[in-house]
């Protein structure tokens, strides 16, 4: 019998160096790929390009290959356990750095049958992280962007959101990452607010900044971004606007609007019942919802629908009873908000919508609760977290400070360290 060996791969921009590894592991015998799911790869960076059916298929077809099997994690002991290779493959790059503990899992489990790790030295000068940055440098397609949001749903525990209302903040949510913990974590999508859009324009945010400058504001963004779009629909206007509101955004490559049950002139939720805020019916909130998804022409475009019970002050039964009907009536998600500063009545709602029968993704913004932790929000069954306002809600105070600084001093020397370098902000934007 030929000798069993084994390649864990994620293998999604395929290049000359995956060719390399698997030409040499059939020198070894019987090559099985460990192809990592979209889930196990999106635990430790981005989503991939392309789906694993589609990176199995690609994969299946490479000379040398014998067999794929998914790998549903970063770490290969599992798949290991259950197909006792004689080999391991893999390049020599993960020596030091973040991957270096995978490789001593990968060592100890081989050794339990007499396995061997064998490296392959590292392909120079090509790299799957340089080709999508080459990507991200060529764009997207709407119909790539819009779909991403469902496939991040998928794969990810939760799907973190940041708001962006210009261009300039699309591509901080775009390209700001960070490593922790040997994880490449950034933000999946961005917020259309309709807070911090309005408040950036100099307006109150009562939907008097109309649909078509809001595209405005939408277009500067598409323009300079990749990542998949939530927008803020407010209350979505009358039915018969709403359609075309839907339409225009799916054919932008907008992933999913979200519009609330809200009525008359729309306020702010933050101010809850401090001001004076009429919620629709269930009625006509479920008439919207079904024009809007018989008006779309995908099915990727998302309609979620945004519960304000809580907001006001109508009661966590008002609020399941309006999950229950939203979804009947056709929304693809539902938005829960509060303005407490306490998670409890959003706890709350999140375990008695985990018991419906038909669920869909849920959605939360933690403002007013903010000390809550993504990790609870996933054990609460949370699909989608969004950070509002916090571009804008930052900005603001460091710019009003320069000001003042500037009027105190007669002169800008002062404000030097709060200001970033004339050299950078003339090379911020390639
Ligand atoms: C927005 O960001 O515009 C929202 C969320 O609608 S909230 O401001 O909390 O109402
Ligand atoms: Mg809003």
């Amino acid at each position: 019998m030929n000798k069993k060996v084994y390649i864990g791969m994620s293998a999604d921009m395929i290049h000359p160096g995956h060719l390399n590894i698997i030409k040499e592991a059939n020198k070894l015998g019987d090559v099985i790929v460990g192809l990592l799911t979209d889930e196990a790869i999106a635990s430790y960076k981005r989503l991939p390009v392309l789906k694993f059916e589609q990176r199995k298929m690609i994969i299946e077809n490479i000379k040398g290959v014998k067999e794929v099997i998914p790998q549903h994690e970063l770490d290969y002991s599992v798949n290991l356990r259950k197909v006792k290779p004689d080999f391991v493959v893999h390049g020599d790059d993960w020596k030091d750095g973040i991957q270096k503990r995978t490789r001593q899992k990968v060592i100890d489990a081989l050794a339990e049958w007499g396995g061997k790790l064998y490296e392959v030295p590292y392909t120079k000068g090509i790299s799957s992280t340089q080709i999508n940055q080459s990507l991200k440098e060529i764009g997207t397609t709407p119909e790539i962007r819009m779909g991403k949001l469902r496939r991040l749903i998928d794969s990810k525990p939760i799907v973190r959101v940041m708001e962006a209302h210009n261009g300039l903040t699309g591509l901080i949510v775009e390209n700001i990452s960070i490593n922790k913990e040997g994880k490449h974590k950034e933000f999946d999508a961005m917020w259309l607010s309709s807070l911090t859009d309005s408040t950036a324009k100099g307006k109150p945010d009562i939907e008097a900044v109309d649909v078509t400058s809001r595209l405005h504001s939408l277009n500067d963004i598409l323009e300079v971004t990749t990542k998949p779009i939530i927008y803020d629909g407010d209350t979505g206007g009358i039915p018969e606007h709403f359609l075309f509101t839907v339409r225009t955004l799916e054919r932008l490559g907008v992933s999913a609007i979200i519009i609330e049950d809200k009525t008359g002139l729309k306020k702010n939720s933050l101010f809850g019942t401090d001001v004076s805020q009429t919620q629709d019916t269930i009625e006509n909130f479920c008439r919207k919802i079904k024009t809007g998804k018989q008006s779309q022409i995908t099915d990727n475009f998302m309609i979620i629908a945004r519960i304000e019970s809580l907001i006001l002050k109508q009661g966590m039964d008002d609020a399941v009873k309006r999950a229950k009907a939203y979804i009947e009536a056709g929304a693809d998600g539902i938005m829960i908000h509060s303005k407490e500063k306490s998670e409890s009545e959003i706890l709350e709602f999140c375990n008695i919508y985990s018991e419906f029968e038909t669920r869909r993704p849920l959605v939360v913004v933690p403002s007013s609760y903010n000390h809550i932790y993504e990790e609870q929000l996933i054990d609460a069954g949370v699909d989608i977290v969004i950070y509002a306002n916090h571009l804008l809600r930052s900005a603001y105070p460091a710019m009003v400070d320069v000001a003042k600084s500037i009027l105190e001093n007669e002169r800008s020397t002062e404000v030097n360290d709060k200001c970033m370098p004339i050299k950078e902000i003339l090379t911020l934007i390639k």
